[in-house]
């Protein structure tokens, strides 16, 4: 198998990160391999934030446990009110897509966060792809975190990838159905 095959099939969502910062050449590598993630028409209707803003990360994700627990499901509210919640899974960068909201958008975005959570598991760093945290942007306490993103006009996040250094073993492969026709 060669090694970017390789890649892909070993890469797993990981949610369980140690505190180390990762280093910065790795992001910038990781980020740019986000850039080069095919995209409609070229228009790379996307912008990246980078987090490495702890406060910050806490904050969206008490927003989304405030949102969760005002669903009253008792899963979710155990969840949310748990001391160690956190939607990003304590990451210490998470690299944040947002969409101008436009058609292909949103493919453009997932396209990216692909990308970059192959390159962070090819460079043995581990990622998790995570949209969870939107919902934080359902609160007013949520929108106003949103400011410290100066983002563009009219792009709103959309996904997310948590990136560090995984904390114990590679999870195991969860199975894929196969969901695959061939017409030949
Ligand atoms: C659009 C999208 C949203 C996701 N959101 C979350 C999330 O909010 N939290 C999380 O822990 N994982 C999230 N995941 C990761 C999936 O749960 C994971 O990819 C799936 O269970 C398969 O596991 P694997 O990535 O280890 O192969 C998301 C993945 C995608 C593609």
């Amino acid at each position: 198998m060669n090694e970017t095959i390789k890649t892909i099939m070993e890469r797993r969502s990981i949610r369980s990160f140690k505190q180390e910062q990762i280093e910065n050449a790795d992001v910038e590598l990781i980020v740019e391999a986000g850039l080069r993630a095919a995209n409609a028409m070229n228009r790379q209707t996307w912008h990246f934030t980078v987090v490495q803003n702890w406060r910050l990360l806490s904050d969206l994700s008490q927003a989304v446990a405030s949102v969760m627990a005002e669903t009253g499901l008792p899963s979710l509210v155990e969840r949310a009110e748990s001391p160690a919640f956190s939607c990003f899974h304590h990451a210490p960068t998470v690299v944040f897509l947002s969409s101008d909201k436009t058609v292909y958008s949103i493919a453009d975005c997932a396209n990216a966060a692909q990308n970059m959570c192959v390159a962070a598991s090819s460079l043995g760093l581990g990622s998790c792809y995570i949209a969870s945290f939107a919902q934080a942007f359902k609160t007013e306490q949520g929108r106003k975190l949103l400011e410290a993103f100066h983002l563009p006009e009219g792009f709103e996040p959309v996904f997310s990838v948590a990136l560090g250094y995984a904390d114990g073993d590679l999870p195991s492969l969860k199975e894929r159905e196969r969901k695959i026709d061939y017409i030949r």
